[in-house]
C-alpha cells in the first residue's frame, strides 16, 4: 500500500478553515460532477475526498430525506470543517468520517453511487482507489470523478505553474520538482483499467474571476500548492510572491483579475456481475 503523498493532509487541513475563498472554484466544478453524477431520490452516495462538500451537498439534495451521502476525506481539519457545516445547514442526510481514498474501509457493495471530485491527482495511487469505488458500489453502482486539467490560470497564462516549478527546481537542488500532483492523469483510462464499463468521458473550461491579485494569492493558500509553499524557506517564498505579482498586477482589469480552470470528468458503472478485476 502506497502511503498519502507526504504533507497534503497536514496543509489541507490548515487550508480548510479559509476553503476557496472569493471565487467558489471547487463550489462549481463539484456541482456539475454532481449533475453528471445524477444522484436520484433515495440512493446511497460516497463522496470521496470531500473537501467543504462540493459534491455531498448538493448530491444530499438531490438523494432526498430516503437517501444519504457519507463524505469522507483524510485531512482531519477538513472532515472537522465538513461535519460543522453538515450541522449548521440543518442537513439531516448527510455525514462525514476520515479515510484514506486509497485504503476505503466501507463494506463491499454497500453504495449506489460513488463521487469524487479533484482528489485521484493528489493520490500516490490512484488505481487502488479506483478499485476500492468498485468495491464499494453495488454491482450496476455508478462512479462519476473529476480532476484538474491543470493548475489555476490567472489571467490565462501558464506563467505562474512555469514559476512555481521553477522555484521547485530550486528547492530540489536543480532537480526535477518532485511530489508533484499529476495533472496528467486520465481519470476516464483510470475507471476502465479498474475494471468499471460505460465510461464516459467531459471535458470543461470555467472562467472566474478574482477581485484582486491579493485575492488570487490568498485563493492558491487553500489548494494543493499551499504545500510547495510551506516547503520554500520563507525569503524564496516572498521572492515567488513578488515575482507572481510582478506578472500578474498589469493583467488586472477594471473588473479584477480574470483566471481559467478546466476538469476531466469521468462517469462509469460497475458491472453487474462478475467484474472486479484483482490488483497485482
Ligand atoms: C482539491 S481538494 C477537493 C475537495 C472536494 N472534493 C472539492 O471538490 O472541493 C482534495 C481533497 O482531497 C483530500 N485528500 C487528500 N489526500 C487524500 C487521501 N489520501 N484520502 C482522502 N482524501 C484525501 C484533501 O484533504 C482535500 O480535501
Amino acid at each position: 500500500m502506497t502511503p498519502p503523498r507526504a504533507g497534503y493532509e497536514a496543509s489541507y487541513s490548515r487550508s480548510a478553515a479559509n476553503w476557496d475563498p472569493h471565487i467558489a472554484h471547487f463550489t462549481t466544478f463539484g456541482e456539475r460532477l454532481v449533475e453528471l453524477a445524477d444522484p436520484r431520490p433515495g440512493e446511497r452516495v460516497l463522496d470521496v475526498g470531500a473537501g467543504r462538500g462540493a459534491c455531498l451537498f448538493p448530491a444530499a439534495e438531490r438523494v432526498g430525506p430516503q437517501g444519504r451521502v457519507h463524505g469522507v476525506d483524510l485531512a482531519e481539519g477538513m472532515v472537522e470543517c465538513l461535519a460543522a457545516d453538515i450541522a449548521e445547514r440543518g442537513v439531516r442526510n448527510a455525514t462525514a468520517g476520515r479515510m484514506d481514498a486509497q485504503t476505503l474501509t466501507v463494506p463491499d457493495a454497500s453504495y449506489d453511487l460513488v463521487t469524487s471530485a479533484f482528489t485521484l491527482f493528489i493520490l500516490p495511487d490512484p488505481a487502488a482507489a479506483a478499485a476500492g469505488f468498485l468495491r464499494a458500489l453495488r454491482p450496476g453502482g455508478r462512479c462519476a470523478v473529476s480532476v484538474p486539467d491543470g493548475p489555476l490560470r490567472p489571467a490565462g497564462l501558464h506563467d505562474i505553474e512555469a514559476l512555481c516549478h521553477s522555484y521547485a527546481r530550486r528547492l530540489n537542488g536543480g532537480a526535477a520538482p518532485v511530489g508533484m500532483p499529476d495533472f496528467e492523469l486520465d481519470p476516464a483510462a483510470l475507471l476502465a483499467e479498474a475494471g468499471f464499463t460505460g465510461v464516459e468521458a467531459t471535458e470543461e473550461v470555467r472562467e472566474f474571476v478574482f477581485p484582486s491579485v491579493d485575492a488570487w494569492w490568498e485563493w492558491t493558500w487553500t489548494v494543493n500548492v499551499r504545500a510547495f509553499y510551506e516547503r520554500l524557506p520563507p525569503p524564496l517564498l516572498e521572492e515567488l510572491r513578488r515575482e507572481a505579482f510582478a506578472l500578474l498586477t498589469p493583467l488586472v482589469t477594471d473588473k479584477g483579475l480574470p483566471a481559467v480552470a478546466g476538469a476531466r470528468y469521468a462517469t462509469a458503472v460497475r458491472p453487474a456481475a462478475p467484474g472486479l478485476r484483482r490488483r497485482m
